[in-house]
């Protein structure tokens, strides 16, 4: 069975998502970098192993990073969920967990990676916002893509309208590719780009459709 490790460090609503699609990727557990991560308690009622790694008590990133490199591999996942894990990687962690490594990021990449993607796609007028799920590679928020989700930006929105209607489809995408990746449906070309059942899946499912149209 296909395993995986769930990172986050706050609220974990995509990870929520995740374990509540009980999809057939086996979560073995879930670590947060603060304490104070609404999701550990969240997932430890639910049975799940939870662990903090609290990124303050370490002196350096690679301290941190190889800290919770060791975290992880104590449960020898095949891959590690980011979700709404908010720490940059070093490239040491990203190279132990290369081609392993899964982000989910709330903007259509390649545009607006880092942060602040809601206000950003509203000051750039884009009409169409979203969240892509994509492997982690060096280069903050880079990685192949795997799948992506596209809303409406409409002219009323605010930064709050806007995060909800992209986190509403984050929580479709993120387990949909979950269930992709335990089924061995997720590989990288090698040109770098990913072959995923997404463009035979209905693609249109992906695009969520205007509220009340
Ligand atoms: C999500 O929008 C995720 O894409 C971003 O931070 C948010 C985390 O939300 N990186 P949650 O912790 O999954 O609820």
């Amino acid at each position: 069975m296909t395993q995986a490790v769930i990172l986050i460090s706050g609220r974990g609503s995509n990870m929520q998502a995740i374990v509540e699609a009980r999809t057939s990727l086996a979560i073995r557990a879930v670590i947060a970098n603060r304490p104070d991560a609404a999701g550990l308690p969240w997932a430890a009622a639910r049975g799940l192993a939870t662990r903090c790694v609290d990124h303050r008590s370490f002196d350096s990133r690679e301290a941190f990073d190889a800290t919770l490199a060791n975290a992880i591999d104590a449960h020898s996942p095949d891959y590690v969920l980011l979700a709404g894990f908010m720490r940059i990687l070093t490239p040491e962690f990203v190279g132990r967990f290369a081609g392993r490594l899964v982000n989910i990021h709330p903007s259509l990449l390649p545009a607006f990676p880092g942060l602040h993607t809601h206000r950003r796609a509203i000051e750039a007028g884009v009409k169409l916002h979203g969240a892509t799920v994509h492997f982690v590679t060096a280069e903050l928020d880079h990685g192949p893509i795997i799948a992506q989700a596209a809303v409406p930006v409409l002219d009323s929105d605010t930064e709050d309208t806007l995060a909800a209607r992209v986190l509403a489809q984050e929580h479709r995408l993120y387990p949909m590719v979950a269930g992709w990746l335990a089924a061995g449906k997720v590989t990288v070309g090698r040109d770098g780009r990913v072959r995923s059942p997404a463009n035979s899946f209905a693609t249109d499912a992906l695009i969520a459709p205007r509220e009340g149209s």
